[in-house]
């Protein structure tokens, strides 16, 4: 199919780890009134997979299998179900946590994952995505591509404000982990796609965030008429 969104709306939102993405895209989705994927789950629903059935994360063949495989069901209040078992909480798990960043290196799962990410956006009609390869890869002709950023000690800060049982200082060191080797992969590596708004969320409420993104979108599709 062509990934020319013309008929659709598509918003592409990326960034880092503890960027806002997954907050900013969802309220905006309800407040656009448009169908929301987090495309991470989906690579974090692979390495459940993967894990599950004693797979090695390193093992490209083995994983691509797992994924072309898996059936996968992520409902609208978040819950993920792998291959029947309801996985919502395990994708967010240290253990899967550790493996993502393997697992999303393996171009034949990204390719596998970006098609049903395509096929997703055109059941629905378009979308709101978020991701680390969505305005570069999934979808470069999107209505709205945007990537956002904020700093390492705000993004850090973030996440320990979400997870319970880690400190500042670990968290602060698995997002720099996870950033270097979500940049530095050689498979559609995260980067900031030619042409997409740049929104630094560092010093931003989220309905700040949001009224940019509302106002930008209000704009691209008047330019489009
Ligand atoms: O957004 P997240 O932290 O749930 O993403 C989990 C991992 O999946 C992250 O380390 C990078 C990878 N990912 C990716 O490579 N491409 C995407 N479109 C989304 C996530």
């Amino acid at each position: 199919m062509s990934d020319s969104p013309e008929e659709m709306v598509v918003i592409a939102i990326d960034g880092p780890a503890g960027s806002g993405k997954s907050t900013v895209a969802k309220l905006l989705a309800e407040r656009v009134e448009l169908p929301y994927l987090d495309t991470g789950a989906m690579y974090r629903a692979v390495t459940f997979a993967s894990i599950a059935a004693g797979i090695d994360p390193d093992d490209a063949d083995e994983v691509t299998a797992a994924a072309i495989n898996m059936d996968l069901r992520m409902d609208v209040d978040g819950t993920v179900v792998v291959n029947g078992v309801d996985a919502t909480t395990q994708i967010r798990g240290p253990e899967v946590t550790r493996a993502v960043s393997s697992v999303a290196s393996h171009p034949k799962v990204r390719k596998e994952l970006v098609s049903r990410q395509r096929e997703w956006a055109r059941r629905n009609g378009g979308g709101v995505l978020e991701g680390r390869d969505i305005g570069t890869v999934v979808f470069p002709n999107a209505t709205l591509v945007i990537y956002l950023t904020a700093s390492p000690e705000v993004r850090a800060a973030r996440r320990a404000g979400e997870v319970a049982d880690l400190d500042y200082d670990t968290i602060a060191a698995v997002i720099a982990r996870r950033d270097a080797l979500d940049q530095n992969r050689q498979a559609d590596p995260l980067k900031r796609a030619d042409g997409a708004t740049e929104i630094d969320t560092t010093y931003l409420t989220i309905d700040e965030v949001i009224d940019v993104l509302v106002h930008q979108l209000d704009r691209a599709l008047s330019d489009s008429e």
